[in-house]
Order: structure tokens, then sequence, then C-alpha cells
């Protein structure tokens, strides 16, 4: 139906509000998902060329009201022929079972063609922006075309929970050599997040830029900072973000020509008291109890099981072990707990209704049959997404809807 390219281009000023603490809001009545240990939501047909696939990414649409079990959207990223588009799978049993719903293609610029769409990022809009309600899916990808001329983030918009994106697009571009989109909406603004390469003062730092229901997300803020270093050779990349137990906000992010060969991309991170004042925030290391450092394509969220502070818990590329910390961040209390799920390149978590949310998906691209090394990477064979939930350890939390 509706289809917009919210291209990420011009200045327009911005203001920085504070706004309560707001998540996870899940419906308060949702039944409480079911434990399940592993799903194959998709494998690549025969037919298709490349079987190679990464980077999985999922929502559960509970911001808008929804009643009973949320509906979860999930895409990962292929090369699929006649493309570029993303796969959207629609599960209703919290991730038991999945049906493809659509193809979103990402053709918004006739001047890209071939080539790939890459880095998906789903997201449901908690408010409207303009002529976007509440309940909006907001699909965000990396249009790369097939010179590999240029990478572009584009953003489109399903008013129907991702069944059609369609409508007339704004092409405007964005800057060049931006990676990895990442949305939230906080204070009335809806940010894309991204690693950027376009400063020639950093090999690459992380950006956003903001966007008001005013101009029904069409027009963009400046690219503001969000992780700098003084090291300009570092590459910070691969940004999430999640606001945790005490309130506060944390982004994640991996720092790409890390100097340790055992985490060349070492996980970073930062908190501060809004997601839009990373850049003043300290910097950490992910070292975790067992004295190893997390590494690669990082994926951050929060969950009220565990104890009085909840339970941060991080994925990675790395390994298949999750990474929790039950005390608001603490650089010291990093524990390294077995995920069960296998490697896979860049792992998105979501916290999934009742138990107090102990139950945590894992959306992984794995290696299918014959799929040789390495698994689930942008280099693999034979990718198959899957979908498997992990328990977090210690008591349920007590926020109610949860
Ligand atoms: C299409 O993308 C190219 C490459 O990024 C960009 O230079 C151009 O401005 C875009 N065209 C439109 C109409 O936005
Ligand atoms: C498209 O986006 C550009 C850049 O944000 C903006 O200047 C332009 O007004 C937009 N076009 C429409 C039709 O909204
Ligand atoms: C900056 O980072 C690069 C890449 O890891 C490293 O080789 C170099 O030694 C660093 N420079 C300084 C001054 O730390
Ligand atoms: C986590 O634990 C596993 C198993 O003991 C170990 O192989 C891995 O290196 C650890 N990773 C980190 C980042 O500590
Ligand atoms: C999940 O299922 C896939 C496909 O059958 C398999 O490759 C993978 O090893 C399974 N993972 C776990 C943790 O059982």
């Amino acid at each position: 139906m509706h289809r917009a390219l919210a291209s990420l281009a011009l200045l327009v000023s911005s203001t920085f509000l504070v706004s309560a603490w707001a998540q996870p809001n899940h419906p308060p009545n949702s039944p409480p998902a079911p434990f399940f240990e592993n799903v194959t939501i998709w494998a690549p047909p025969a037919s298709w060329s490349s079987h190679s696939g990464s980077y999985g990414r999922s929502v559960l649409l509970n911001k808008d009201g929804e009643q009973g079990i949320p509906t979860m959207l999930a895409t990962a990223a292929y090369s699929p022929p006649n493309g570029p588009y993303f796969q959207i799978f629609e599960s209703t049993d919290y991730g038991q079972s999945w049906t493809m719903i659509s193809k979103a293609l990402f053709d918004g610029n006739s001047s890209l063609t071939g080539g790939r769409i890459l880095q998906p990022f789903l997201y449901e809009l908690s408010e409207a922006y303009g002529k976007y309600p509440a309940g909006t899916v907001m699909l965000a990808g990396n249009r790369i075309p097939g010179d590999s001329s240029s990478t572009n983030i584009q953003m489109y918009a399903s008013l129907d929970k991702g069944y059609t994106w369609d409508g007339p697009p704004n092409t405007t571009n964005g800057a060049p050599c931006v990676w990895e989109p990442f949305i939230l909406s906080y204070a009335s603004q809806l940010a894309v997040y991204f690693s950027d390469q376009s400063d020639p003062r950093y090999g690459q730092k992380l950006s956003h830029r903001l966007s008001t229901s005013t101009s029904d997300l069409q027009t963009w803020s400046a690219t503001l900072d969000d992780v700098t270093n003084t090291n300009a050779t570092l590459r910070p990349g691969m940004i999430t973000i999640a606001q945790i137990g005490n309130g506060k906000w944390m982004c994640s992010y991996e720092m790409g020509l890390w100097p340790d060969s055992a985490a060349p991309y070492a996980t970073h991170y930062r908190i501060a008291d809004s997601p839009f004042d990373f850049l003043s925030a300290p910097e950490f290391e992910l070292r975790t109890d067992t004295d190893g450092v997390s590494s690669a394509g990082p994926y951050t969220v929060w969950t009220p099981a565990g104890g009085p502070h909840g339970t941060i818990v991080v994925s990675d590329s790395s390994y298949d072990q999750l990474f929790l910390n039950t005390q608001n961040g603490d650089p010291g209390g990093w524990q390294n707990v077995t995920s069960g799920h296998g490697v896979g390149y860049t792992r998105a978590l979501t916290v999934l209704p009742g138990n107090g949310g102990k139950l945590v998906q894992v959306l992984n691209g794995v290696a299918g049959l014959n799929a040789g090394a390495p698994l689930g990477m942008y280099a693999g064979k034979f990718t198959e997404i899957t979908v498997g939930d992990f328990v977090v350890p210690g008591p349920e939390g007590g926020i109610s809807g949860l």
C-alpha cells in the first residue's frame, strides 16, 4: 500500500528531550510464550544461485496496543534472483512456525541497478510520525548496486504489518559509505543509527539522523555523532541499543581493527542517560568472567528477569555463548553462558512476553547441510535462518506485563 523511502539526507534542526522509561512494552494481557529449542524459518531453494545468507533480524509487534499473542516478523540478508529484496516472514505463535508474507523490494532509486540489499533492520513505531501511525512497521536496509559504487541506507514503511511495502518513495539519497542501520524512536524523534564512513576524520564512526512527524519521515537531520575515536584508524560499527534496568541506555558495537588478535572486532559499549548522549559517555570493552573479549556484530537487549536490575543480554558473531550482566552494565559483571544456538553472523535477540522475561529468542543464520565453514557468515555456502529460545538464569522479573 504505502511505501516510504525515507532517505537520510537533509539538515533539520532538532531538540533532544527526555522521555520516560518505555520498554519493553509487551501487551499487558499477552499469554506467556512457550519455550522451544530450535525451528528453521527458511532455507534457500536449490534453484537460487547463491545460498549464502546472514544478518537475521526480527521484531515483536507490541507497541500499538496489540492484543493476544503479538505477531513477530523476521528477515535476513540473502541474494535472491530478481532481487534485491528482503523476504518477510511472519509468526503468530511466538516463533514456533513461520510463513513468508512478502518480499520488500528495494527499488526506490532507479539509478541503483543489480547488486544486493544487506543488513536489514525491522522496527515498529510506538507513536505516529505524520502519515505513519503507531503500529507502522519500518524496514531499513543497505542497498548496494551491482557496480558497488555506493552504499545507501533506505527505509520502507508498511501500514499493514509487513504484507505490503508500496507507495511513492522519496529518492534523495544518503551519505556515501554508510552501513548497518538500527532504528529507535525516542522523545518523539525517529532515529536511524548507522556506521558512517563518510567523515574524513575517522576510518569509521557511529552516527544517527533524526526525523519527526512533521515531515512524514521524509526529511532528516544532519548526521549526529554517537561514537568516535581519537585513534581515527579504529572502526566502530554495528550499533544496537537497549534501555537497561536503571533506566539508562546502553549501546553496544564492534570496534574494527582492534589490536587484539583474539578479538579483532572487540565488542565495546557505552551507557548514557539518553540514546542521544553516547558521544560523551565512557567506553568499556566487553570482557567476560572467563577472561575473553566478545567480538564482532554484538546485539544487546535487556530483560527484567535475573535479579533486581534485570539482565543485559549480548550476542555476538564469534561465539555460541551469550554475555549476561545483572549489574546495570558494570564492566566487571559480564558472565559467559552457553546459548545452545550456534555461531552466526550477528544474531538478533528478542525478549518474549510472559515467564517474567526469562525467555530471550535468538534469531540466527546457521549453516545448513552441505554448508562448509564458516557458519552463518557472509562467506558461508548455505545458510538457513533458524530461531530458538534461551532461558535467562535467575528469578523472574517483576515488571507488569512481563
Ligand atoms: C540514487 O543513488 C545514488 C547513489 O547513492 C545517488 O547518488 C543519487 O542521488 C540517488 N538518486 C536519487 C534520485 O536519489
Ligand atoms: C525528500 O527528502 C529530501 C531530503 O530529506 C527532502 O529535501 C525533500 O523535500 C523530500 N521530498 C519530498 C517529496 O518529501
Ligand atoms: C590505532 O589503531 C591501530 C589499529 O588497531 C593500531 O595499529 C595503532 O597502534 C593505534 N594507534 C595508537 C596511537 O594507539
Ligand atoms: C566463553 O566461554 C567459552 C567456553 O568456555 C570459551 O570458549 C570462550 O572463549 C568464552 N568467550 C568469551 C568472550 O569469554
Ligand atoms: C537448529 O536446526 C538447524 C537446522 O536443522 C541445525 O543446523 C542446527 O544445528 C540446530 N541448532 C541447534 C542448537 O539445535
